[in-house]
């Protein structure tokens, strides 16, 4: 259905019609789990794409439908191209926001200056990381394979030699870290971290004490996840993990917790972030700008990112039971949402009341 069997989008001709229909999916413990996709997932996507009593149809691809993920590690392009495959539905680049696709708009900040880059398979992130705009981008395994004396535990693979980049520790001075997804070795990640931290950004350079520090490292999270939905059967530690790992270390060293940048759902600058990305896909489809704010249905399995962040960003929010949330295990959910055992149901609701 290539057009809009709806009158529920603006044009110039109709500015009073009511704001369109928004569709914003959470990935992981919603559309799949590690490897699978749910089988409502793409019953779902059906239902978007016309199968439902209603005739409407707004395309997830062609349509203005989001994908809001904490995940990441790969370029947008790359993790389209395998979710595509896994839910038989395309996914477009621009409509798929991963926990640092909002660090395209930092990368600005930081286009001369070295900057260390965790999380994930650590070659892929470099491109990642130089693709959004961090020229001088080191990973954690660079500064390993520079000098092997920094973690005495890892002894780099003959992968991770020939993909690392070794450099001058003790002339690079780097003005951030930048959290980009899951770490792979939090021991490592950990030391390198205090390392640049309270010496100004050199590894192994002297002691200088952030708290004094004019210029001190910027650390920037991207996904606060404790907890995320793989296709394990209990939910598995996040970045949130990794995080509260870094900060006890941090605090034992030095007795306090290290000031940070948190992105991710749910924090309100992502939502922003989605919001904006979500009304130029308007603008761009139906020269919807400048009208008011689209009607949003957020779709998620983790009360404390995915609903917490739809509630806060004025979007109505669907907490689904097929990922983190596990009612079985205690009350419903502490935040105000609507329950639905799946995405299938979670669409079919959301669409029943609205037209
Ligand atoms: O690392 C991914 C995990 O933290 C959650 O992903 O898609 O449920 O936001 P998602
Ligand atoms: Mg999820």
């Amino acid at each position: 259905c290539g057009a809009i069997h709806s009158t529920r989008f603006f044009s110039s001709s109709n500015p009073v019609a009511p704001p369109p229909l928004a569709f914003c999916f959470d990935i992981d413990g919603v559309l799949i789990r590690g490897p699978n996709a749910l089988p409502a997932a793409k019953r779902a996507l059906s239902i978007l794409e016309g199968d439902n009593p209603f005739g409407w149809c707004v395309q997830f691809s062609s349509g203005i439908h989001l994908g809001l993920t904490n995940g990441g590690g790969v370029s947008e392009q790359i993790r389209c191209q395998k979710l595509t495959k896994q839910l038989g539905f395309s996914i477009d680049n621009d409509q798929y926001i991963q926990a640092h696709t909002i660090l395209k708009t930092l990368a600005h900040k930081y286009d001369k200056e070295p900057v260390l880059i965790l999380g994930g398979r650590l070659d892929t992130l470099r491109k990642v990381a130089q693709d959004y705009g961090f020229h001088q981008a080191h990973t954690t395994l660079d500064v390993l394979a520079s000098n092997p004396s920094v973690w005495p535990f890892h002894s780099l693979t003959e992968l991770e030699k020939e993909t690392a980049k070794t450099l001058d520790l003790g002339r690079t001075r780097f003005a951030a870290a930048f959290v980009f997804h899951d770490p792979r070795d939090w021991a490592l990640d950990c030391q390198i971290l205090c390392d640049i931290i309270q010496s100004g950004g050199v590894v192994g350079g002297p002691h200088i004490d952030p708290m004094k520090n004019p210029d001190p490292v910027e650390l920037v999270f991207c996904n606060p996840d404790l907890l995320w939905k793989s296709d394990f059967p209990r939910p598995r530690l996040g970045q949130g993990g990794f995080k509260a790992a870094f900060q006890g270390v941090y605090q034992a060293l030095t007795g306090t917790q290290y000031p940070h940048i948190q992105f991710g759902k749910p924090t309100r600058e992502t939502y922003k972030f989605a919001e904006e990305v979500l009304v130029d896909r308007l603008g761009g489809l139906y020269g919807a700008y400048g009208l008011p704010r689209p009607n949003v249905y957020m779709i998620g399995d983790n009360p404390e990112s995915d609903i917490a962040g739809a509630n806060g960003a004025g979007w109505h929010s669907v907490l689904v039971r097929t990922g983190v949330y596990e009612p079985e295990l205690g009350e419903p959910s502490h935040l105000p949402t609507h329950e639905a055992a799946d995405v299938e149901i979670a669409v079919r609701w959301a669409i029943s009341r609205e037209l």
